[in-house]
């Protein structure tokens, strides 16, 4: 079986290497019956050290064997930039199947390029659905789902939303979420890392005293106003405690051409560098609290049981909410502040974890295809 995973932004390298790594502990094992070949594309979606390399050499993945260096713009060009460069790949590949996962414009186009040429694709994380349309991913999610044959999803709410649009039983898989195999296998060695004390938050009375932020969502970021209101939020909570704020590139973009960067910085809030993952990963299991709008970390603090205030009306992970540590509180000032001070004053938050959120995910992926592909070559296989 000749498989193309396709990467193209910081949120899917830490879902793509469990994968691979399954992929390989199969094909050694001496008795496997379908032989794997696997091959790794990186749209270039991100491209800077920070955003992509790092997470490579963290992860423990391979590095890429196609470079497609489509690089940034905006979506429509983009995506075009991708499925331009991706195609000649296909054709001159021929993979059995090509395996996308999440929702950024690498996804969908990889995935539209592989079904016009009639190559299977299998959609990890399908069925999310935040039912917000004028989030790009919201696009790439249902789009990807309504053209791909095999969807892996995370939760039996991901499966009524595949339901409910009319997708065969039979094409969706529940394996739970690769995200969290990253998290549970390289969490320890997190763990172990100098990182507060780089940063100087631990001091006897303040560890854990700090509370980590990340935006980038146009939403937030873009609007002004809205950006004005969730800067002085973020300055009042500064006034409390430690605030650390790890800059995605196009926040710290549109901070400057907005000028917010120095009131930030004179509030005390700790501006940085996009982190690696296993920073990251500390950061926010030692934080008090963390304020976001990603949407891989509402699923992360659910695990790391790190209460998680999402700066968004909508989400597409709903059980982070239901069971995990997760609360949607919009980017309103006062609805911040709001939530923020019923965090500190209210009892300790849910602590659910997800059925299946247990690190084995990708080999539920694997024995998933590795059936699916000799389902259909049972005769060569003989
Ligand atoms: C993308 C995903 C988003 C995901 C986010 C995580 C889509 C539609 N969006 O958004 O779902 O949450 O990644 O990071 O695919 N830039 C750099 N260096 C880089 C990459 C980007 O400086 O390595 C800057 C560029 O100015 C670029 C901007 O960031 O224009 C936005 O990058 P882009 O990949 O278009 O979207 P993200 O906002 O990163």
């Amino acid at each position: 079986m000749k498989l193309i995973h396709v990467v193209g932004a910081r949120p899917n390298f830490m879902k793509v290497a469990p994968i691979i790594e399954a992929f390989d502990e199969y094909d050694r094992q001496p008795g496997r019956c379908v032989p794997v070949e696997q091959l790794l594309v990186h749209t270039g979606q991100h491209y800077d050290r920070a955003m992509s390399e790092l997470f490579f050499e963290e992860l423990g993945m391979p590095k890429p064997d196609i470079n497609l260096n489509v690089g940034s713009g905006p979506h429509g060009q983009q995506t075009g930039r991708i499925m331009e460069a991706f195609e000649p790949v296909l054709l001159r590949e021929q993979p059995d199947l090509v395996l996308v996962v999440g929702d950024v414009n690498s996804t969908l186009a990889c995935a539209l390029d592989a079904k016009k040429l009639n190559i299977p694709v299998a959609h990890v994380e399908a069925g999310l659905r935040s039912g917000d349309r004028s989030m790009p991913e919201e696009i790439n999610r249902l789009a990807t789902d309504a053209v791909a044959d095999l969807l892996f999803t995370t939760d039996a709410i991901a499966d009524a939303c595949l339901h409910r649009e009319g997708v065969d039983p039979s094409r969706i898989f529940r394996v739970g979420n690769v995200m969290i195999d990253s998290l549970l296998k390289h969490r320890d060695k997190a763990l172990q890392r100098p990182t507060l004390e780089e940063l100087g938050l631990v001091h006897e009375a303040s560890r854990q005293a700090y509370a980590l932020v990340t935006l980038h969502r146009p939403g937030n970021v873009d609007d002004p106003q809205v950006l004005r209101g969730i800067v002085e939020a973020l300055m009042e909570i500064a006034r409390d405690m430690h605030v650390v704020f790890p800059l995605h590139p196009r926040s710290r973009a549109r901070f400057a051409e907005l000028k917010v960067l120095d009131a930030l910085e004179a509030a005390g809030i700790r501006l940085l560098e996009p982190m690696g993952y296993l920073d990251f990963v500390n950061l926010t299991a030692n934080a008090r609290l963390v304020l976001t709008d990603s949407g891989g970390i509402q699923e992360e603090t659910t695990i790391l049981g790190v209460p998680c205030l999402t700066l968004r009306p909508n989400t597409e992970r709903p059980v982070t909410v239901n069971q995990g540590t997760n609360r949607l509180i919009g980017n309103d000032k006062q609805a911040i502040l709001g939530a923020y001070k019923d965090l500190l004053e209210g009892s300790e938050s849910k602590t659910g974890i997800p059925s299946l959120w247990d690190g084995r995910s990708a080999r539920r992926i694997v024995d998933a295809l590795v059936d699916w592909y000799a389902g259909q070559h049972t005769a060569e296989l003989k």
